[in-house]
């Protein structure tokens, strides 16, 4: 070790031709203590890699005395593949380069390889020629095993936030679908009761109706040459009455849509009815037909005269949104549910379940569409946009519990892309 000290105390001190006196003698002995004091290695390298100086710090993290170090190649201290490092640095360092702060792996001579921070300085002879590299390494095994938990836990961490952040959302769109079923019993409820409500006031209106109707018809036969005025007066009447009779129809058709009676029926011909039935309304709006009817559906137990209603509905909604005419587009087809969606779910309580089979029907217009304030309210009893004296607003109240008793779903939006709404209706393909 004392050879080897007087070596590093000259490459320490840059400086081979002290005579230990005088100024210079101090600041030698200045640097020979920072060199044996100093808590990180020091090593010089000569510029053929070979170490030639080596401090009592060095000894310590790298494990090799320095009688045995020096004299050998640096590349003993470097991992196999780290080697290319080692010519890059010399190279730099050569050229007159510092390095600072480079951190990287080397190895203790026990094999065990340590993270360490270099800096590394050339040295120079009085001539300012570079003779050899001085490095300071700083074992930093422990600041680098510390940051690596730290990212094992934060990855831990997010793994964690993320659990949580999905178990909120679940939380959440169960709490969601909650609200949504105490609406729906609600809903349910109300509709109940307006349901008895009406038959009653149906029951009660009706022959009051036919009474008066009948006395407009009698009135109109037995009138001797009635002058204008009397003929208008008594047409409107009449259509009055026939006005009210409907709307009375209405109430009572859905105050009765809880009874049905099923059988096996198919789909495509339901709906060949139905666009018979509005076959009139069709030719006068000028309105063009496309059916795109699956030619492989199953037969679904149906109450025909209901869903023909249905199908009968949502047709002259499509009619009455094209006033000046378009095209009626009308779908059926079989379905396997392969996402969960709004009302498709895992769960017996889901009106769909993924993977289940199911028939979708398809009434879709290029009519104006629908606004969001209507959107809200289309299933609504008595909701209407239609003019005074044309719609009752029962349309589509009449048809959802229809729907919904069949086991199925009924949904009315936009077209993608805009320009015309869609209702879809999907049930079961069959029920036993
Ligand atoms: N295809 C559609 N395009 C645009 N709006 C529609 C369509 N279908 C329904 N609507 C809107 O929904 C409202 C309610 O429809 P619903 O069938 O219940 O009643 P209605 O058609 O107004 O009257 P009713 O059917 O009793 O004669 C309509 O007034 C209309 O504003
Ligand atoms: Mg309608």
């Amino acid at each position: 070790m004392k050879g080897a000290g007087a070596e590093q105390k000259d490459v320490a001190a840059g400086t081979q031709n002290l005579n230990g006196s005088g100024p210079d003698a101090e600041v030698r002995s200045r640097l020979d203590a920072v060199w044996e004091l100093a808590n990180d290695a020091l090593f010089a390298v000569s510029l053929d890699g070979i170490i030639v100086a080596w401090n009592r710090a060095a000894e310590r993290i790298y494990g090799y005395p320095a009688q045995t170090i020096i004299g050998k190649p640096l590349s003993l201290l470097v991992p196999e593949d780290r080697r290319h490092e080692l010519e890059t640095t010399i190279t730099s360092i050569a050229r007159g380069a510092t390095i600072e702060h480079f951190e990287t792996i080397r190895l203790r001579s026990d094999g065990v390889p340590i993270d360490v921070s270099l800096s590394i300085a050339p040295t120079r002879d009085e001539k300012g020629r570079v003779t050899s590299a001085l490095a300071v390494a700083r074992d930093i095994t422990a600041i680098k095993q510390a940051l690596r938990q730290a990212e094992v836990s934060s990855v831990k961490l997010s793994e964690r936030e993320a659990m949580l952040r999905r178990a909120l959302l679940a939380l959440r769109k169960s709490l969601e679908e909650t609200k949504s079923t105490q609406l729906h019993l609600v809903q349910a409820a109300k509709l109940e009761s307006i349901g008895r409500l009406a038959a009653g006031v149906a029951h009660e209106v009706k022959n009051p109706l036919a009474v008066i109707l009948f006395a407009i018809d009698y009135l109109a036969e037995t009138v001797q040459r009635p002058d204008a005025n009397m003929v208008g007066a008594l047409n409107d009447a009449r259509e009055a009455v026939l006005r009210a009779d409907s709307v009375i129809r209405g109430l009572l058709e859905f105050s009765t849509a809880t009874e049905l009676t099923v059988s096996k029926e198919d789909v495509n011909s339901l709906l060949q009815k139905a666009l018979l039935l509005v076959r009139h309304a069709l030719t006068k709006s000028h309105i063009f037909v496309v059916e795109e009817f699956a030619s492989d559906l199953p037969p679904v137990m149906l109450d025909r005269t209901k869903i023909e209603q249905v199908f009968v509905n949502l047709m002259i909604n499509a009619v009455d949104a094209m006033p000046s005419g378009g095209t009626l587009i009308v779908r059926s087809r079989r379905e396997q549910l392969k996402e969960p969606g709004p009302d498709v779910g895992y769960r017996r309580s889901d009106p769909f379940r993924v993977g289940q089979t199911v028939i979708v029907i398809e009434i879709e217009d290029t009519g104006t569409g629908i606004d969001e304030a209507t959107r809200s309210r289309l299933f609504d009893p008595f909701f209407t946009t239609k003019p005074p004296g044309r719609g009752t607003g029962l349309g589509l109240a009449v048809c959802k519990p229809i729907v919904a008793l069949h086991g199925g779903t009924i949904r009315i939006g936009n077209r993608e892309g805009g320009g015309g709404a869609r209702a879809t209706v999907i049930f079961q393909s069959i029920r036993p």
